[in-house]
């Protein structure tokens, strides 16, 4: 059987949910597991028989080229294009549509560009050939499905019905969501409308489940998590490492720890959980790191405990300081005896004296 040769990755939304992390960088640039989190997707399509990808850019959109170049290293052909004005997910795969070099009925791909996934990319264009839809989607079981598109489907898989971030109790119908990979006929791509932000869960789908076309669900309960908010975000980095989430490219053997090579970490120091230690981070004495991310240079002092939290490019956490589901921004520095913790999130370049901030009474 062959397989889609191509694919178009969706990577020009804001990222805002994820600030601060993406106010220097796009969301699928900020480094999970050692590398942009975009290189993940990159190398599990490539894994998957995919060649040749369009990335679809908008805000900040300079970064991507320089990094990943024309995707040799990679083992793929790259192309990017770049939206004046934000396009929305729709208008973002219609304007990419004259680079695709597939015919007409041919299969093309398309990822959201911040989902980390087990997904069988091969299984979900061959449930496309198989059902003879228009459209296929990938699509996750989860708890709560509020923040996401919820599609039913019939016995046999058929979509019945699309509704994009439900608003009323009675609009969650299903727990099933869509996971934001795609196939797509090469035809739907180019009958979307040109010029005009298009959202296709908001519109396309809406609109061509209404005109009677066939979209085919494909449910399944591999690995799934959207890295849009930085708790996502960590969790997904530290499975990465763990090697609970699959990805042929993070940056050496999967383990209770990632130190890259230049970084320095004291010999007492603790590492669990998935902690990955960013190129020119430092680690001091005694400190210790468990479930979370330290980006590269980041400064951790002697003492300190981080739980489950992120530590920006360049940032500094003082000594005996308390971490705990926080996000430190790039270049921020946090003195020392600091407790901070549910969620908290520092901006870049904010200085905290020591002392400064505590939860519990003692000194
Ligand atoms: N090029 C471009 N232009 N990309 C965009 C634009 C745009 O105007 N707007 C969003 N994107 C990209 C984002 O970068 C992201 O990769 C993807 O499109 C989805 O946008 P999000 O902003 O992350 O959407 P979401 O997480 O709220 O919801 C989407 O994903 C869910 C699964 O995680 C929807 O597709 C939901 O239906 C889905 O359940
Ligand atoms: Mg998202």
């Amino acid at each position: 059987m062959t397989q889609a040769q191509e694919a178009i990755l969706l990577v020009g939304g804001k990222g805002t949910r994820l600030r601060p992390l993406t106010v220097n960088t796009p969301k699928p640039m900020v480094p999970a597991a050692g590398v942009p989190f975009l290189t993940h997707q990159l190398a599990r399509a490539r894994a998957a028989g995919v060649e040749h990808i369009v990335l679809a850019t908008s805000y900040l959109a300079e970064v991507f080229e320089p990094y990943f170049g024309d995707g040799s290293s990679l083992g793929l052909h790259l192309e990017y294009v770049t939206e004046v004005e934000p396009l929305g997910t729709g208008g973002a795969i219609r304007n990419v549509a004259s680079r695709l070099r597939s015919g007409p009925d041919d299969p093309v791909l398309v990822f959201n560009g911040d989902i980390l996934t087990g997904l069988d990319i091969r299984a979900l264009v061959g449930t496309h050939r198989s059902s003879g839809a228009e459209v296929s989607l990938h699509l996750s079981r989860v708890e709560d499905p509020r923040a996401f598109g919820l599609v039913p489907t019939d016995a046999t898989g058929r979509v019945t019905a699309f509704l994009e971030k439900p608003q009323t109790p009675e609009e969650i119908v299903t727990d099933q969501i869509n996971a934001g990979a795609y196939v797509f006929r090469r035809s739907v791509i180019d009958r979307i409308p040109t010029g005009r932000p298009v959202s296709v869960e908001r519109e396309t789908f809406p609109e061509l489940l209404s005109s009677g076309a066939h979209l085919q669900g494909m449910v399944d309960s591999t690995y799934w998590l959207d890295l849009g908010t930085p708790q996502a975000f960590v969790r997904g980095s530290a499975d990465l490492v763990l090697g609970r989430a699959p990805s042929p490219a993070v940056p050496g053997r999967c383990g209770d720890r990632l130190v890259l090579p230049t970084a320095r970490v004291a010999a007492d120091a603790k590492l669990t959980g998935g902690t990955v230690v960013g190129e020119g981070a430092t680690v001091g004495e005694g400190a210790r790191i468990s479930g979370s991310t330290l980006l590269d240079g980041a400064v951790v002092e002697a003492g300190a405990v981080i739980t489950d939290s992120l530590v920006g490019a360049g940032a500094r956490v003082g000594a005996r300081t308390v971490l705990t589901d926080t996000v430190v921004g790039d270049g921020a520095v946090i003195g020392a005896d600091n407790e901070l913790r549910d969620g908290v999130r520092v901006w870049c370049d904010a200085h905290l004296p020591a002392g400064a901030i505590r939860f519990s009474s003692d000194q």
